[in-house]
C-alpha cells in the first residue's frame, strides 16, 4: 500500500492517540499469570499487541473484547491462569513484527515446565536476541537460536532458574523486562543494573500486582514469587510515541496548534518532550494527573504549536528516554536553525529497520541535509523539505515520520509501504487527514 500526502495548510484540533504499546503488552502478559480476570481499558488494538494476545492464547490464556465508550477503543478482559497456569503450545508462537512480544515471552517461558518456539516476520527474525539469551543462560535457561544463538526463531526448553546479579550492556526495557519475568520464577533474588534508565512500566505494574520488586537509580531487585500476582485492572494511558508524531508536526508547521489527550508522561518516556524543548519547541502540559493508583502512570494533555526551532545535541540519558522518537526528532531538525546531532543511539540500527540508515536515506530524498553517524545522525538546515517518493522500509515508526514529512514538505510526497502503521497506529492516515482539514478517504 502507498499513500499520497500533500502539504497541510493549517493544523488544528485534538487527537486521542492509541493506547500505549509498551503498557498494553505488559498488561496482557502480567495479567496472564495473575490469579483471576482483569479488565484493561484502552488496550492498544494494533498488530504488535494483538500478536502478544495471540501467543498468550496459544499458551492457554483466554482474552475477550468488550465495547468501550471511547471511539476506536475496546476493553480487554484477560483471564489470568495463575503463575503455574500456562500450558505448552502445539505450534510456533508467532510474534509478528514485535520485539517486545518475543523478548518478554522468552523470559516468561524460560522457567516454564514445557517447550516453546518463538518466531516472527522477516524483520523480527533478523533482530538480535543474544541480549536476552545470554543473561537468561546465566540464570540456567536452555534457549537456542539461529546463527549461533543470536537470532530467531528461538527454541526454549523450560528449566528451573537461579537468581543472578547482571549489568545490562545497553539500557533496554525489553531485556530488563525479560529478566524480571524470569526472575519471578527463579530460585533466589535477581539484581539488575542498567547503564541508563529505560522505561519502568514493568516494575511499576508488577509491584502493584504484589511482586516483591524494588527499583530506582538504575537498579532493579526482584525476589521469586511466593504467591500468585493479583490481577491489575487498568486504563492504559495514550501512547506518547504516537503523540510525539503530532507534536513534531505542530512545532515544525507554520500554522499549527494541536492537542494530544490523555497521554502517558512517565518520566522514563518523556525524553522526546525534553529534546523538543531543547530545540525551543512550544510544548505545553495541561490537565496533568499524577498516578491515580499504585501501578498506574502519570497522564497529561500535551499541546504543540508552531515554533521557531533551533538545532541541539541529543545524547546521554535523553536517548533511551526518547529511543522510538529519534526519527521524529531528526525530522524536526530539518526545520530548525543550526545543526542538530543525535549521538549515543547505535541501538537505532537494530530496531524494526536500521533506523539510522533508513531515516537518513529517506529524508535525503526529501531534500534534507542529513548524515549518518555510526551511532546517530547529523542534520543541517536546508530551508525545508520538498515532496518525493519515499519508503517506510516496512517500519511503522518510519511510515509515520515520513507521512508527517510529506505534510510538511512542498509538493506531493508518496509514502511506499505505508500500511506498516498497522503495527502501532492503524488509523494514523485517517488522523493525518483529519488534522490537516481533509476528509479521510
Ligand atoms: C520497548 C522498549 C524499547 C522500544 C520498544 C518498546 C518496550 O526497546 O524501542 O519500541 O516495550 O519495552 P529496547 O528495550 O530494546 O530499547
Amino acid at each position: 500500500m502507498q499513500r499520497q500526502v500533500r502539504p497541510a495548510r493549517t493544523l488544528r484540533g485534538a487527537i486521542v492517540p492509541p493506547g500505549d504499546k509498551s503498557i498494553s503488552h505488559r498488561a496482557a502478559i502480567f495479567n496472564a499469570i495473575a490469579d483471576g480476570q482483569a479488565l484493561v481499558h484502552g488496550f492498544q488494538r494494533a498488530a504488535d499487541c494483538l500478536a502478544t494476545l495471540r501467543c498468550l492464547r496459544s499458551l492457554g490464556v483466554q482474552s475477550s473484547w468488550h465495547p468501550d465508550a471511547r471511539k476506536d477503543e475496546a476493553t480487554l478482559a484477560i483471564h489470568g491462569r495463575g503463575r503455574h497456569g500456562l500450558s505448552e503450545s502445539d505450534r510456533v508462537l508467532d510474534c509478528g513484527n514485535s520485539g517486545t512480544t518475543m523478548r518478554l515471552l522468552a523470559g516468561l517461558l524460560a522457567p516454564q515446565p514445557f517447550f516453546s518456539v518463538l518466531s516472527g516476520d522477516r524483520s523480527l527474525r533478523s533482530r538480535p536476541m543474544a541480549r536476552v539469551i545470554e543473561p537468561l543462560r546465566r540464570m540456567a535457561a536452555d534457549i537456542r537460536g539461529r546463527e549461533a544463538d543470536t537470532r530467531p526463531p528461538l527454541a526454549v526448553r523450560g528449566t528451573p532458574l537461579r537468581g543472578v546479579r547482571y549489568r545490562l550492556p545497553v539500557a533496554s526495557a525489553q531485556v530488563k523486562s525479560a529478566l524480571i519475568l524470569a526472575a519471578l520464577y527463579a530460585d533466589g533474588e535477581t539484581v539488575l543494573e542498567e547503564p541508563d534508565c529505560s522505561r519502568d512500566h514493568s516494575e511499576r505494574m508488577l509491584q502493584a500486582m504484589g511482586a516483591d520488586i524494588r527499583f530506582g537509580d538504575g537498579l532493579v531487585k526482584v525476589k521469586p514469587l511466593a504467591h500468585d500476582l493479583r490481577p491489575l485492572p487498568l486504563r492504559v494511558p495514550n501512547d506518547i510515541s504516537a503523540a510525539a508524531a503530532w507534536l513534531v508536526l505542530a512545532v515544525c508547521h507554520p500554522d499549527a496548534h494541536l492537542r494530544l489527550e490523555g497521554v502517558g508522561v512517565n518520566p522514563t518516556r518523556t525524553g522526546v518532550l525534553d529534546a523538543l524543548r531543547l530545540m525551543d519547541a512550544d510544548i505545553g502540559l495541561e490537565e496533568e494527573h499524577p498516578p491515580e493508583a499504585e501501578g498506574s502512570e502519570p497522564v497529561a494533555d500535551i499541546t504543540g504549536r508552531s515554533s521557531r526551532l533551533r538545532g541541539a545535541v541529543i545524547e546521554g540519558d535523553l536517548v533511551p528516554r526518547a529511543i522510538d522518537e529519534l526519527p521524529l526528532i531528526a525530522l524536526a531538525a530539518c526545520f530548525a536553525r543550526g545543526e542538530t546531532v543525535i549521538r549515543g543511539a547505535a541501538e537505532l540500527r537494530v530496531k524494526e529497520s536500521d533506523r539510522i540508515r533508513a531515516t537518513a536515506r529517506e529524508l535525503r530524498r526529501l531534500g534534507a541535509d542529513i548524515q549518518e553517524l555510526p551511532d546517530g545522525l547529523r542534520v543541517r538546515p536546508t530551508g525545508g523539505l520538498r515532496g518525493a517518493t519515499v519508503s517506510s522500509h516496512g517500519d511503522h515508526r518510519l511510515a509515520v515520520m515520513l507521512g508527517l514529512a510529506g505534510a510538511l514538505a512542498r509538493g506531493q510526497t508518496i509514502v511506499r509501504n505505508a500500511g506498516a502503521v498497522a503495527v502501532s497506529y492503524p488509523w494514523f492516515w485517517r488522523d493525518l487527514d483529519l488534522v490537516s482539514g481533509r476528509r479521510p478517504c
